[in-house]
């Protein structure tokens, strides 16, 4: 059932697809053991699900099968990557060092990075240029003797803009310095190298993939040393403790596989409707000003700030016909840092409009939602 008569919010969260559904089916019912009991027929026959599908999972990312930690999402993946890594490599040295991250990355990366800062680390955050991209002269500034760890997102969540996340790990590879990319939104979207020397670790998310939620894998090189965040029966090579979810971990497989082999078809027909969405709007409309450069970005996201109207109106006349978000799915209603980073004033961010696309997006939705804002804004503007 459709709860709204349009949905432009799938970077907030996906349906899970037929196919990852069906993939998963037995694991609820027929092989539900648990895949840490190696005493009997029911926990080893979950256990080699585990197995296969992380021996797939690692053949389609090209890593080793080593390299992956099955996490709760991409929140978990980031906090274990950024806490795990820094306070490891702080007790190898004997003493906490610098670390480099964005303004405008998502709050499950900027968090725990806060998090060191009261533990001790310095931190750097970057201001991202007026079209949200980070200027590679401020990161090469921001360098220090002791640099440990530089975190930078491949695509943003609330303004779809793409870092030069293979110029950043270059820079990092050079300075032996670590480098985390949260991957969440870019995956299945854009194609990523993910062997480029110098991605030390990155994370991906089940549920913005049409995937299951609660379901997250951070891929890490694996000389890494990372302590863990939580602790129990050992699981994960001891740093990340837990009974592995065996339906969903074989549904982030499937999913994976599934965004990966359609990736060139989905991003295409994406870009074509994103264009024809944002040049579509601009004929109807006049003073809409687009958040984040249009070229580097990815396929499926449009944010825009609608000049004269006030924002909470806007939003509550849209919410009727049109699910779509005014910043992150998590930031709880506040103003969103990403747009006030670029330099919006708070009523700008206020009146902002993020729309994003998702597979079964069709150019008739996409009239339909030029058609919906166009009616709503010339009526808030009289
Ligand atoms: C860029 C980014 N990173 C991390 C997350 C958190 O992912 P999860 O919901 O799997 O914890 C999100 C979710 O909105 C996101 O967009």
């Amino acid at each position: 059932m459709k709860s709204t008569p349009l949905v432009f919010d799938y970077q907030s969260s996906t349906p899970c697809s037929r196919t990852v559904l069906d993939a998963m089916a037995p694991y609820w019912i027929d092989v539900w053991g648990n895949p840490s009991n190696r005493q009997n027929s029911l926990g080893l026959h979950s256990s080699a699900a585990i197995s296969v599908a992380r021996d797939q999972l690692a053949s389609l990312l090209k890593v080793s099968s080593q390299r992956l930690i099955f996490t709760s999402g991409a929140t978990e993946a980031n906090n274990l990557a950024l806490l795990g890594y820094a306070r490891a490599r702080a007790i190898e040295k004997g003493f906490p060092g610098h670390l480099i991250t964005l303004s405008t990355e998502h709050p499950s990366v900027l968090e725990p990075i806060r998090q060191l800062k009261k533990e001790g680390f310095r931190v750097t955050e970057l201001q991202p240029r007026e079209d949200g991209i980070i200027q590679i002269d401020q990161l090469i500034d921001a360098f220090q003797k002791d640099t440990m760890l530089v975190s930078i997102m491949a695509a943003n969540n609330e303004i779809g803009v793409l870092q030069p996340i293979a110029k950043i790990a270059e820079l990092c590879h050079e300075r032996a310095v670590k480098f985390h990319t949260d991957l969440v939104q870019a995956f299945g979207n854009i194609p990523i190298n993910f062997n480029q020397n110098g991605i030390d670790f990155y994370t991906i998310s089940g549920h913005k993939i049409y995937g299951p939620k609660g379901i997250g894998l951070l891929v890490a090189r694996d000389d890494l040393n990372i302590q863990p965040i939580q602790w129990g029966g050992g699981q994960e090579n001891g740093i990340r403790a837990g009974t592995l979810p065996v339906p969903l971990i074989i549904g982030l497989t499937k999913s994976v596989e599934v965004s990966l082999s359609k990736l060139d078809y989905h991003s295409k027909r994406m870009r074509i409707l994103l264009e024809q969405l944002w040049h579509g709007l601009n004929n109807e409309l006049s003073d809409l000003i687009l958040n984040g450069s249009f070229d580097q970005r990815l396929p499926n996201n449009l944010n825009f700030t609608v000049k004269g109207v006030n924002g909470t109106l806007l939003h509550k006349k849209l919410r009727p016909y049109l699910a779509c978000s005014s910043g992150s799915a998590c930031s709880n209603g506040s103003l969103s840092h990403v747009l006030l980073s670029l330099g919006r004033t708070a009523q700008e961010a206020e009146s902002s409009l993020r729309l994003s696309l998702g597979r079964s997006t069709t150019s008739t939705d996409v009239a339909s939602v030029i058609a919906v804002i166009s009616k709503v804004v010339n009526h808030l503007r009289r």
